[in-house]
């Protein structure tokens, strides 16, 4: 095989798009996947898998519980969960194929099988057929994404104690789920059983939800999520669980230091993930993991070895697709000697619980503890015409700018659609609109986007319109 000019480890949504970009600059390029399908975790057993659940127990949800509002009689609904499954493993099979297809039009050398470092410029990729290739290259990108991490006395067994990947592909659908962490994962898979008639417990260490996003849309989701009928437990620090075989019984000292006894079919450990590096032998290309499991990387993205890059989960930052997906183009720009940039305060998070959660910029928290002086505007659904001809009107757009030059700072929403809507406030912070810029848009009626409008104007000159 000829020398690479680029060897990426690892398909995931980093890997692949720098992959790509590579390529688009001219340079002769190979992936490394240790798994039979490409597009890593996001692709196989996190962003995708799990929309699709969240999309087919919302259509189920709103079958049982709201269509009948809108004047449709839906007597006789039923639950397919094997079609449901199904069509997941469908929708995940298609987007892997894609990302095929894009390694194929854009002459990448797709080589499966795990690699690992034999020197700084060669990779060993040892396939599950036992064969060893010798990959020569002149840089390397580092993409080799994360795994689910546990806490001390909580076992994974991926039978009755497991994580996301298990969740996304259970046999049965639980009668009784407790789930540890109250974060993302927590949140929108603990959303999917209880949609689809699990009983629901989520056992939540800090006092409130979501602690990554702003603190006003942990209290709504909080207040939203209960009446969908999910049971949450804060303040509870979980000690351990154990599987009785045909159940598993989880403890958690509550505020008090009491012990709180929680017993269901299964437990979903959601606590957070870590980086990945297991086998990668860094050693050889003198590189070192720091105190969080991470590849430390310069402002370029960069190790201490020169030609070494890494980019995704396995770097420090928000451990999201499209974070990887920014860092895989810059890093292929950078090699190609250009002059990228990446504004990770302008990287968008989004919560897909229904109704959805999203932020971009500084929470109200982050102003707070960094004593930066900040004005807040916000405006409810439940005064849109729109959200309550769909009947949607849980949520709100809160937005935070600089009191002096209504610079906006943060915008946080919670509401129907704002997956989507969130892209509004990121071109509003990226070209450091004004509240009042935001104000003086037109947004069309009736739309979910007016609350974006209203809650400049509150932040601005605190004149909505329609409050
Ligand atoms: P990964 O996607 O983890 O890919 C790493 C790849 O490297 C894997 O395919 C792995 O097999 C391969 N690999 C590792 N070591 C080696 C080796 N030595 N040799 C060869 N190959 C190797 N993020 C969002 O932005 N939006 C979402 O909606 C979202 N939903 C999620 C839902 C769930 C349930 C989970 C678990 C995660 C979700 N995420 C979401 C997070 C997202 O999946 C990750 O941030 C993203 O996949 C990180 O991309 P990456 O390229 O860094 O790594
Ligand atoms: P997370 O960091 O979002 O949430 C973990 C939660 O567990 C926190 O609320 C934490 O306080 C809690 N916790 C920690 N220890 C605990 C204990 N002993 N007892 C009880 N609770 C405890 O991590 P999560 O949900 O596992 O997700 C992992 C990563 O995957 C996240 O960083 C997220 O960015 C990414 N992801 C993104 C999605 C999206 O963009 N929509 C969807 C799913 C995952």
């Amino acid at each position: 095989m000829d020398k690479f000019d680029v060897t990426v480890i690892g398909s995931g949504p980093g890997g692949y798009v720098a992959a790509i970009r590579c390529a688009q600059l001219g340079m002769k390029t190979a992936i490394i996947e240790r798994y039979s399908t490409l597009g890593g975790t996001c692709l196989n057993v996190g962003c995708i898998p799990s929309k699709a659940l969240l999309d087919s127990s919302e259509h189920y949800h709103n079958a049982l519980k709201n269509f009948g509002k809108h004047g449709i009689e839906t007597d006789g609904v039923r639950l397919n969960w094997p079609g449901m499954l199904g069509r997941k493993d469908d929708v995940v099979g298609q987007t892997c194929s894609g990302v095929e297809y894009l390694m194929k039009k854009n002459e990448i050398k797709v080589i499966h099988g795990h690699g690992s470092f034999e020197t700084n410029q060669k990779v060993l990729v040892q396939g599950e057929d036992g064969s060893n290739i010798s990959v020569e290259t002149e840089n390397v990108i580092i993409a080799t994404g994360s795994k689910p991490s546990s806490i001390p006395g909580v076992q994974i067994d991926k039978q009755r104690i497991i994580t996301s990947t298990e969740a996304l592909k259970l046999a049965e659908i639980p009668q009784k789920m407790v789930v540890i962490g109250g974060g993302i994962i927590g949140l929108e898979l603990g959303s999917v059983y209880s949609r689809l008639g699990t009983e629901v417990q989520v056992v939540e260490y800090l006092d409130r939800l979501i602690p990554s996003m702003d603190g006003s849309l942990g209290k709504e989701m909080l207040r939203t999520l209960k009446k969908q009928g999910i049971q949450f437990f804060l303040s509870h620090a979980v000690q351990e669980a154990k599987n009785f075989g045909d159940k598993v019984v989880v403890k958690a000292l509550n505020k008090k230091e009491q012990e709180v006894e929680f017993d269901a079919d299964y437990c979903l450990v959601a606590v957070g993930r870590r980086p990945y590096t297991e086998g990668l032998n860094l050693n050889a290309a003198g590189l070192e993991i720091d105190e969080k499991g991470r590849v430390p990387v310069d402002e370029n993205l960069q190790t201490q070895t020169p030609g070494i890059y890494a980019i995704g989960d396995v770097v420090r930052g928000a451990m999201l697709a499209h974070k990887a997906e920014e860092e895989g183009v810059f890093v292929a720009e950078v090699i190609a000697g250009e002059k990228p940039h990446i504004n990770y305060r302008n990287i968008p998070s989004v919560l897909y619980t229904w109704p959805e959660a999203a932020g971009v910029g500084f929470t109200e928290e982050e102003l707070i503890s960094e004593e930066r002086p900040y004005k807040s505007g916000s405006f409810p659904f439940r005064a849109l015409g729109r959200a309550r001809a769909a009947m949607e009107t849980d949520g709100l757009v809160k937005i935070l700018a600089d009191p002096d030059t209504d610079e906006i700072l943060g915008v946080h929403m919670m509401g129907a659609r704002i997956a989507d809507l969130i892209a509004e406030a990121v071109v509003a912070l990226e070209y450091r609109a004004s509240a009042e810029d935001l104000s003086r848009m037109s947004h069309a009626h009736p739309t979910f986007a007016e609350a974006v409008k209203e809650a400049a104007l509150d932040a601005t000159a605190k004149r909505p319109l329609h409050l």
